[in-house]
């Protein structure tokens, strides 16, 4: 069987790289790739035209890493014209394409989540702030890249973050609508499963870095670093989660002739007594939690998404995982998430980094002599196994160390999986 991969990110490569091993796998298209990987074709991931011809011309079975082609409705598409495909159809996406809409599911699926309000009037927004007793989070209803949530630490803040997105329209048609939401404490974690509708196959668990810079301050990004397993997810806490949050969202999606296929992502805010609560649905795999995910996985992820694909999970049996830590530390361009440039020739990726590390590429070209340069905000995540957190950690930053661009242009956290090591 051959695999269309869409997206061009570090999780892209990841699946691709993880994929590219089964024995039942030959060939590997990415569209549209990165300088990391092999077989770009050069397709933009919202062309749903040209990637149904591509793929029902080369008999592919496809995956798709990002939300924007799901949110088009690539699968619609897709199955339609009776091509395999890995995602959710429109009508399920919809559980990470709008706030509102994943918050009142949740509302009516029973799943714990913070209080909230929905909005498309800026003045009642604002009043309604003002009569709450704590600080809110505003968040712009669509899709935002990951920006769109702002976490206030006072009542002005919030005003001032609603007439960011309602009045300035900082976040274009997606701050039209906005949530605001209780303001909830704990520790963030990533629960991811795959999904064939009926059929709920948990992924390892793992956290992720969202701010810039150490000490989780500073806006948020499309992630800093990731690490697998997460120690706050227990397996009395997984338990849990399947219960309250996994098997809900699968019945209900059911009921509603909506059906959840593809990579289901709840992150979890974990209180100090163990309870939880759902911070967001995403349609897909995580970005960077994939990697450290794909480089503890043994099972052959195809049979996986195959069976998936076919409604076959349920005959599937556990995903077998590696008995180390995984770690993936985030390269990025200097000024991300702000402005950056691009265009810097990457020096040391040749480097001998040990069986330990594998180096996946985010925002990587090739220039015309075919010299491998940076081409976005996240340029590479450097991923490593150890035998626990910090050996993985280690084993992340040594490498690291060996990779640099332009006149000091990259930057990095230097504190990724520090919550896990600290346990
Ligand atoms: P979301 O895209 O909804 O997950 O929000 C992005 C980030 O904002 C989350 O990963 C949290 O760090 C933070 N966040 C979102 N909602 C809340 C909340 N109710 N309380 C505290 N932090 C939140
Ligand atoms: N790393 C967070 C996300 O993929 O949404």
């Amino acid at each position: 069987m051959d695999v269309l991969i869409i997206g061009s990110g570090g999780r892209e490569h990841a699946l691709g790289w993880k994929i590219s091993q089964s024995k039942s796998v030959k060939k590997v298209y990415f569209a549209p790739g990165n300088g990391g990987t092999s077989e770009n074709v050069n397709i933009k991931q919202n062309d749903i035209g040209k990637l149904l011809s591509f793929a029902k011309d080369k008999d592919l079975l496809t995956i798709v890493g990002p939300e924007e082609p799901l949110s088009l409705g690539i699968v619609d598409t897709f199955e339609k014209e009776g091509l395999r495909i890995f995602g959710p159809l429109k009508s399920a996406a919809m559980l990470e394409a709008s706030k509102a809409f994943a918050k009142e599911f949740m509302r009516d699926a029973n799943i714990p989540t913070a209080k909230f309000a929905i909005f498309t009037d800026a003045q009642k927004a604002k009043d309604y702030v003002r009569k709450q007793k704590k600080p809110p989070v505003i968040k712009a209803d669509g899709l935002a890249a990951g920006k769109g949530v702002i976490v206030c630490d006072t009542r002005d803040q919030a005003i001032a973050a609603i007439d960011r997105m309602m009045t300035k329209k900082d976040f274009g048609a997606a701050g039209n609508r906005i949530v605001i939401e209780e303001r909830l404490i704990g520790e963030e974690a990533s629960f991811i499963a795959l999904c064939d509708g009926k059929t709920i196959v948990p992924l390892a668990s793992s956290q992720d870095h969202k701010r810039i810079f150490d000490g989780d301050k500073g806006p948020n990004t499309g992630g800093m670093g990731a690490y697998s397993p997460a120690p706050v997810i227990d397996s009395d806490l997984q338990g849990k989660i399947l219960k309250h949050v996994m098997e809900p969202l699968i019945k209900t999606t059911k009921k509603r002739g909506t059906p959840f296929k593809g990579f289901l992502y709840a992150g979890i805010m974990v209180g100090e007594n163990g309870d939880l609560q759902v911070l967001e649905f995403n349609a897909r795999m995580g970005d960077p939690e994939c990697q450290p995910i794909m480089m503890r996985m043994k099972s052959d992820l195809y049979d996986y998404i195959n069976a998936a694909v076919h409604g076959r999970l349920g005959s599937m049996p556990p995903i077998q995982w590696k008995d180390q830590s995984a770690v993936c530390v985030v390269m990025a361009a200097r000024g991300y998430p702000g402005r950056y440039e691009k265009g810097k020739a990457i020096e040391g990726l040749e480097s001998n980094f040990g069986p330990d590390v594998t180096v996946f590429h985010a925002g990587t070209a090739r220039d015309p002599e075919n010299r491998l340069v940076t081409n976005g905000g996240r340029i590479l995540g450097v991923t490593a196994l150890g035998r626990d957190a910090r050996r993985a950690t280690d084993n992340a930053y040594s490498a690291v160390r060996k990779i640099r661009w332009g006149d000091n242009d990259h930057y990095y956290r230097t504190d990724i999986a520090s919550r896990a090591t600290a346990r």
